[in-house]
């Protein structure tokens, strides 16, 4: 029973992973504000709808055909009646316009948002076809830089309604368009090559909100998954202290033998891992892979077995993926994982 336990708490603290992307339980005050003047557009659609609908049926039912004869008949043609034509101008114009400002209304509330003092500023880079997320801090003169960096899981705190603490998202493109999309937590955004896209985030359900790249951006892109992990703010703060700090696991001696083959090989042109010489920016930072919960941005869950098939060979379970197969041999493969499984 005693071994037991730590299992079932565990899993009794397991955050909630809202697995279908439903936008119409909005979770986040945008995809609040959205879903409201979604339905006062919807009501007004209705309403022309039922009126429409309910005439055509009127005149079915009202006017059927006298036989043959009638059918030859042509009906009074009327010409230039001002008052049908100004009613069916005006009257939609009028719809129009309406709906114009219920919209407008809501795009401005949300893009001219003011970002408090105590908002959580991230930029996310979208590659093909991965997500690089960088945590930002000022930088004392008024800008911002980088704090840390991770991949494809972007943790936020909790906010809630009478307290709220907003995530600002800044969307840049490393090489294609695409679209940054949480269905539960706001809009989609396009992510563009050249330009500075913003949204932000307000939620107020913690759990993990699954997303999508929403824009076609290559073979990949239905395997450019989002991860949103929405924290209580005290593990919100945890988890940016241990993505502050260094991995701190010991090395055992097929992790050692991994890390050689790791800095031995071309893995350290593309990576990061901080406090090391693997400096590269083409694919995900990896000082903390193992705090996240899956690779290859979604396309399997993280673990020894599917690290395995990823470093063997990455297309396999990612084709058209822009990350060569290393050709190691067996051992290595075993050493490498070793040595990623310590990137906590
Ligand atoms: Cu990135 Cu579709």
């Amino acid at each position: 029973m005693t071994l037991l336990l730590p299992a079932l708490t565990a899993r009794a603290a397991e955050p909630t992973v809202y697995p279908i992307s439903n936008m119409f339980d909005p979770l986040s005050k945008p995809a609040l504000m959205i879903h409201e003047s979604s339905i006062v557009v919807s009501l007004i659609c209705l309403v022309i709808f039922l009126l429409v609908t309910g005439m055509i049926a009127y005149v079915v039912v009202k006017f059927p055909s006298k036989g043959a004869s009638d059918d030859r008949q042509e009906p009074p043609q009327i010409y230039g009646s001002s008052q049908i034509e100004l009613a069916w101008t005006v009257i939609p114009i009028l719809i129009t316009v309406v709906l114009i400002l219920v919209t407008t209304r809501t795009i401005g509330e949300i893009q001219d948002k003011k970002m408090p003092e105590n908002a959580v500023r991230v930029t996310i880079i979208g590659h093909q076809w991965w997500w690089e997320i960088h945590y930002m801090k000022p930088d004392g003169k008024g800008g911002w830089i980088t704090d840390f960096v991770t991949a494809n899981e972007l943790h936020i705190p909790l906010s809630p309604k009478d307290k709220p603490r907003p995530t600002a998202l800044t969307l840049e493109s490393a090489d294609v368009i695409h679209s940054y999309w949480v269905p539960q937590l706001n809009g989609k955004t396009d992510v563009i090559p050249n330009h500075q896209n913003h949204m932000w985030f307000e939620p107020w359900a913690t759990g993990t909100f699954l997303g999508n790249c929403a824009e076609y951006c290559g073979t990949q892109h239905a395997n450019m998954l989002i991860r949103v992990m929405v924290q209580k703010p005290d593990e919100f703060e945890k988890w940016l202290a241990d993505q502050r700090a260094a991995p701190r696991t010991p090395l055992d001696a097929i992790a050692l033998q991994g890390r050689q083959v790791f800095f031995g090989n071309s893995c350290v042109s593309c990576h990061k891992i901080a406090g090391t010489v693997a400096v590269g920016l083409f694919g995900p930072d990896l000082t903390h892979l193992m705090a996240r919960t899956a690779i290859g941005s979604g396309v399997a869950p993280i673990g020894q077995a599917s690290l395995r098939d990823w470093v063997r060979n990455p297309a396999h379970l990612k084709p058209g993926v822009l990350m060569p197969d290393m050709q190691l041999s067996e051992a290595q493969v075993d050493q490498v994982v070793a040595y990623l499984m310590t990137l906590k």
